[in-house]
């Protein structure tokens, strides 16, 4: 038997259930996973609570690393013991063991252990598809990053450094101003100190930067606008804060022909020669010394409930972890 966390219905951080389940035997194109680590990721809390409508009840959780444990028919490219991770659907990676689809699945180099996979594939395949796919980041050019000491954050802000951008950050204390510096942000802007776009511009030029990787959402939206340079790129892709309002087109034409879009990690991983892709340049930036894993706290995995207050709460810094028995 295995412990599995289920939804039944939508809420606070108590509907999280764990149930004894018989993750049984693979089916073709399957194969089964025993995690030692799972990644906790805002998606989590979209799913938990409604924002993003499941069909319940339902499982939860997008990002895990483990073992195989066994395979189905038709499987020919992976094998019982083949060290593994994933960040993707169906939900499930709560749990001790589940079974997945076997093209969702990326082998893992020796130089990236299971907590560092964890850490890294989902929010490292998303910091990868928006710096080179998204807006491919040029040396030179100045990018605006929220919550830059957070799990995306802070590996959206060690690449765009390396790739030669300078990096303002956002942070929402003082001690996760300087997890955003060490992330390389050359300049770091708490929310509290009042008016964003006004301190963007000071630290980048009145000029403003080229693009705003904003998973902030509603608190941001409008002070990311204001904080782009014309012809700036706009790219929403979360909503920790709350969704992003409707808006006017004329809005973008304001302030310069701005391009806007709001990208999901899904469609830029649905083809497995994308997956593959990502998640190579992703390891070898880790081999290469260019990112690590900034796991900041790790919880056992049946206290998921306390990883979720923490994480709405603001209380986390880098990635989070839930850890299997
Ligand atoms: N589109 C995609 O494909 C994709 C993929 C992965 C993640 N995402 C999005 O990326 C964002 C970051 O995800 P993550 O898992 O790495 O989370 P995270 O950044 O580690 O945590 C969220 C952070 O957002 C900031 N924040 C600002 N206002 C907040 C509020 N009212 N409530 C809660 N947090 C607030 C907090 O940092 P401060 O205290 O420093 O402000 C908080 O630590 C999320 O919006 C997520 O949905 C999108």
């Amino acid at each position: 038997m295995t412990l599995t966390c289920e939804i039944r219905r939508n809420g606070g951080p108590d509907v999280l259930e764990w149930i004894d389940t018989e993750p049984g035997e693979p089916g073709p194109g399957e194969v089964r996973i025993r995690h030692h680590a799972v990644g906790l990721n805002y998606i989590d809390i979209y799913h938990r609570t409604g924002l993003y409508p499941l069909s319940l009840p339902s499982g939860i959780g997008l990002e895990a690393a483990g073992e195989i444990t066994a395979i189905g028919d038709g499987v020919t490219d992976l094998a019982i013991g083949d060290r593994v991770a994933y960040a993707s659907a169906p939900l499930g990676a709560y749990a001790e063991e589940r079974l997945m689809p076997a093209d969702r699945v990326v082998p893992l180099p020796d130089a990236v252990d299971a907590r560092s996979a964890a850490a890294l594939m989902l929010k490292g395949l998303t910091a990868h598809f928006l710096l080179f796919r998204t807006f491919a980041i040029q040396p030179g050019q100045r990018v605006l990053v929220h919550a830059a000491a957070g799990g995306v954050g802070y590996l959206l802000c060690t690449w765009a450094t390396h790739l030669g951008a300078t990096v303002i950050g956002t942070a929402g204390s003082r001690e996760k101003a300087a997890i955003a510096r060490e992330a390389g942000c050359a300049e770091v802007i708490q929310y509290r100190d009042g008016n964003i776009a006004t301190q963007v511009r000071r630290a980048a030029g009145k000029r403003g930067v080229d693009v705003v990787y904003d998973g902030v959402g509603a608190a941001t939206f409008q002070d990311s606008l204001d904080s782009l340079a014309p012809l700036g790129m706009m790219v929403s892709f979360g909503n920790a804060s709350g969704p992003v309002p409707a808006f006017e087109p004329s809005e973008l034409a304001r302030r310069g022909s701005l391009f806007f879009t709001r990208p999901s990690l899904l469609d830029y991983t649905r083809e497995r020669q994308d997956l593959l892709d990502g998640a190579s340049a992703l390891f070898d930036a880790v081999e290469a010394g260019i990112l690590s894993a900034r796991i900041g706290q790790e919880f056992p995995l049946p206290e998921a409930a306390r990883a979720h207050r923490a994480l709405e709460a603001r209380k986390t810094t880098g990635a989070s972890l839930l850890i299997p028995d």
